[in-house]
């Protein structure tokens, strides 16, 4: 099955292509059909990451939103690669807007940023 083509039918998703966060909130995930969502697969093969890669993702997002705004870098093309696992075709290229004078050098070491511009490929 196609999440591709599951995961945009408008059936469960209102405006699917719209980037809305807030259509999860609250029991959304739990009105909709089990398998209208499935991006870790189902079934005795379905990802082993599912759990790890949630909590991941969070506690990244949460960590990097709290000091900058992530602003797409203007005119850089962001466009689908289907392959093994759909990428993006040229990276997604933002630029780090520090919240509240919080600039990259003034953090810990730690907690900068090794590149201002973050590619995903
Ligand atoms: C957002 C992150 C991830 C997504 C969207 C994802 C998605 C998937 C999907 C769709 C499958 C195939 C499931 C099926 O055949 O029904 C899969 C399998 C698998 N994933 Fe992930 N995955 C992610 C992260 C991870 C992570 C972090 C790990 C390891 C720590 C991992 C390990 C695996 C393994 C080992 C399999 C093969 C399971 C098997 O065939 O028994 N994945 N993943």
């Amino acid at each position: 099955m196609a999440q591709w083509v599951v995961h945009r039918d408008t059936r469960w998703y209102e405006a699917p292509e719209e980037f809305r966060p807030e259509r999860w909130e609250g029991d959304f995930i739990r009105r909709i059909p089990r398998f209208a969502y499935f991006p870790f697969g189902g079934g005795p093969r379905q990802c082993i990451g599912n759990s790890f890669a949630v909590m991941e993702a969070a506690l990244i997002l949460a960590t990097v939103a709290q000091k900058y705004r992530l602003r797409l870098v203007p005119d850089h093309p962001v466009a689908p690669l289907a392959s093994i696992t759909l990428r993006p075709r040229y990276g997604v290229r933002v630029k780090l807007e520090s919240r509240q004078g919080c600039a990259p050098e003034r953090l810990p070491q730690a907690n900068r940023p090794t590149t201002q511009a973050i590619s995903a490929d």
